[in-house]
């Protein structure tokens, strides 16, 4: 039998509603039939690490700069910069902050807590959930595009400013390597761990 591309395995619903059987998911979620086109993204999203040395083009890039810029932020303040790093100069200086499983793009998102909305009542700053609503828009504009993404959080900051000084004044939150996944590209087992519906969820 033929080799399923990435996109037939991604789109294929038999799988997807597996997963939810296999995680257990309250009795309605596994009979949800993923009717619309966001449903089966976020049932067939899965954090890939693994890519190809196929390049993402540049076009492709800047479409999914263009949708994160459409991300709402709070107060509309917009304290997210995204930078895009695609060179192979500018992948080397990344490599020394984190791996990115050689994924060939990776989008550093970094936000500025002085321009962010500050809720009066408790002094809390937005600029971090600002950042992590655009970071959630780049994944899945790339994976709506048929690559693969992962979040990476765990990286040394200090790291990110000594050899990136392009984001002097943000704090970087996330790296997000994107890429073509390899064939052998597959959820981890903890991919399929989901809390049931009524301890994810309240209904008031
Ligand atoms: C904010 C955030 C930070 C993450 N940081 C890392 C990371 O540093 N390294 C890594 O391998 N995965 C990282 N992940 C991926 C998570 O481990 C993964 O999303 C989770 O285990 C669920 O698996 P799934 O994405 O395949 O459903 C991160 C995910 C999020 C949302």
């Amino acid at each position: 039998m033929a080799k399923k591309t990435f996109l037939e395995r991604i789109s294929d619903l038999t799988k997807i509603s597996q997963r939810a059987n296999f995680a257990k998911v309250d009795k309605h979620i596994s009979e949800l039939k993923y009717e619309t086109h966001f449903e089966d993204l976020a049932a067939a999203r899965f954090t890939c690490r693994s890519y190809t040395d196929r390049p993402v083009r540049l076009a492709k890039v800047n479409k999914i700069l263009d949708v994160a810029r459409l991300a709402p932020t709070a107060a509309n303040l917009q304290p997210v910069h995204v930078w895009a790093i695609t060179t192979p100069e500018a992948l080397e200086r990344l490599h020394k902050v984190h791996d990115a499983f050689g994924a060939p793009v990776v989008f550093m998102v970094g936000s500025k807590a002085e321009e962010a909305w500050v809720r009066s009542f408790d002094g809390k700053n937005a600029a971090d959930g600002d950042a992590a609503i655009v970071a959630t828009h780049i994944m899945l504009e790339a994976f709506d595009m048929g690559l693969g993404g992962a979040w990476i959080a765990s990286f040394d900051p200090a790291k990110v400013a000594e050899l990136f000084p392009e984001t002097a004044g943000y704090e970087v939150s996330f790296l997000l390597a994107i890429g073509h996944p390899t064939d052998d590209a597959e959820p981890t087992a903890r991919h399929y761990v989901r809390k049931s519906l009524e301890e994810f969820s309240t209904v008031l």
